[in-house]
């Protein structure tokens, strides 16, 4: 043990940050790192903006705190209209919240709320993905697909039914279409053996995040689920955590898609790591049943302060005015290409996938059989050790239900530029290369003692 104070995950002992600016961080110890995965895919505009800073301290300036039950506030009120505008009118209504797992929460109880308020009790189970990841909150891990998090507390977390989703890259299918339609009949299948009447939502990731490395479900999967859902009345919820304020190079992923929410939960990336602040989107006719039946029975102290809604809506500014969408597509393909380049080189890279700039590298054991790592090797955490070695940030995570297989994240700052991308890449190359290097010496030699992170 240590002597601090703080427990985290376990893992080795971590730099102790000094400061940062841009797409760079410094520990104390001068060591610079280029950060690849924006924290936990938070830090979308970088770090040291000073736009962010100058609007956050006019607010502080102002009123940094007011309960929302005592006051609305002119930033809360225009953040609301923002987001509504950035879903095209397709969702009206605007709940905030500090966390992705609290919007999920937010999600999952005003969707079961409104059925109680239209009449249909019964509608009690929610429908996820395994794996997926949707919060840590007992009822946002209710809906995670990822067995390792789920494992202590299964007594506790009321059981979703929990369906696979489309795997473009395992699947043994005639085809990627055969694939799909096998996946949603199999999905129906579920529901219809469960009772469609019992459903209140679908609730999954429109591009899948941390815990699928970045799997793409595709057009045809996601309008597959939005019929169903149309037909057994649920409705549906895309958590945009992760994917959301422009992410995948649009507002939200499912823009990618033509497929439209009931619901909508997005968090990380509308405070940019600045200001923790989330938000649920609703269609208005949902909250109107359950404002009418009483009122949403939730909320969170902190929800929708003034200090975390300015920070909110500068963010957004910031990407309408520095057009970052357009530079999220343009420099997202830079980095899909060079990744692709880097994997070719390593048959032990199995697939690179994202859309923007959220991409996912998965490695395997054997590209042929598409085997994993044997899981006690922790080969995604020992090659985010060695990133970090040649001074690059990624995201490592488990692929295969936490349980094994092993991918990391590469999502850089919406912000980065083209010399960045580059830099970054030469940075993963060094690292792949001495990750390559150290599998081919492991035949003869110990295995790299690289400690789960
Ligand atoms: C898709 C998704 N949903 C929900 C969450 C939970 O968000 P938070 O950690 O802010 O509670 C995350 C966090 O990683 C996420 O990626």
């Amino acid at each position: 043990m240590t002597d601090s104070p703080l427990f985290y995950q376990a893992g080795p002992a971590l730099p102790e940050v000094s400061h940062a600016d841009g797409i760079m961080l410094w520990d104390t110890a001068g060591r610079a790192y280029l950060d690849g995965c924006s924290g936990a895919i938070t830090c979308n505009l970088g770090h040291g903006r000073l736009d962010i800073r100058s609007a956050m301290l006019d607010q502080l300036d102002r009123v940094a705190f007011t309960y929302r039950t005592q006051f609305e506030s002119a930033p809360a009120l225009a953040l609301g209209h923002a987001l509504v505008e950035l879903t095209v009118g397709a969702l009206q209504k605007v709940f905030f919240v500090s966390s992705g797992s609290e919007a999920v929460e937010s999600a999952l109880k005003l969707a079961r709320q409104y059925f109680v308020a239209a009449g249909e009790p019964q509608r009690r189970r929610f429908v996820s993905l395994r794996p997926s990841y949707h919060g840590s909150t007992l009822g946002a891990l209710g809906v995670t697909g990822y067995q390792p998090l789920e494992a202590p507390f299964a007594t506790l977390t009321q059981a979703s039914l929990k369906v696979p989703g489309p795997d473009f890259y395992r699947h043994a299918d005639a085809d990627d279409d055969a694939h799909v339609d096998r996946v949603l009949a199999e999905t129906r299948a579920t529901l219809e053996t469960a009772g469609p009447e019992t459903i209140v939502a679908f609730v999954l990731e429109p591009v899948g995040g941390a815990s699928t490395g970045g799997r793409l479900l595709g057009e045809r999967y996601l309008k597959g689920i939005r019929a169903l859902c149309d037909e057994f009345g649920c409705l549906l919820i895309l958590d945009e955590v992760l994917t959301g304020v422009g992410r995948t190079g649009a507002w939200f992923a499912y823009q990618h898609y033509g497929v439209t929410p009931d619901l909508l939960v997005t968090a990380k990336g509308l405070g940019a790591g600045y200001y923790p602040v989330g938000a649920l989107l609703a269609r208005d006719d949902l909250v109107e049943a359950v404002m009418a039946s009483g009122g949403f029975q939730h909320g969170h102290t902190y929800a929708g302060n003034p200090l975390a809604c300015a920070t909110g809506l500068a963010v957004i500014d910031a990407i309408h005015r520095e057009q970052l969408l357009e530079n999220t597509r343009a420099r997202g393909k830079q980095l899909g290409t060079g990744l692709r380049a880097l994997a070719a080189r390593y048959h032990w890279v199995g697939q690179v996938r994202g859309l923007g700039l959220l991409w996912g590298v998965e490695l395997v054991a054997d590209p042929d059989t598409r085997e994993a790592f044997p899981a006690e090797q922790n080969r995604y955490a020992q090659i985010t050790a060695l990133a970090r070695e040649e001074g690059l940030l990624i995201y490592p995570r488990r692929t295969l239900d936490g349980m094994a297989g092993d991918h990391f994240l590469v999502t850089p700052p919406l912000t980065i530029c083209a010399d960045e991308v580059e830099t970054l890449l030469e940075r993963l190359g060094r690292a792949m290369a001495r990750f390559d290097r150290a599998l081919a010496d492991e035949a003869t030699a110990q295995p790299m003692e690289v400690r789960q992170s």
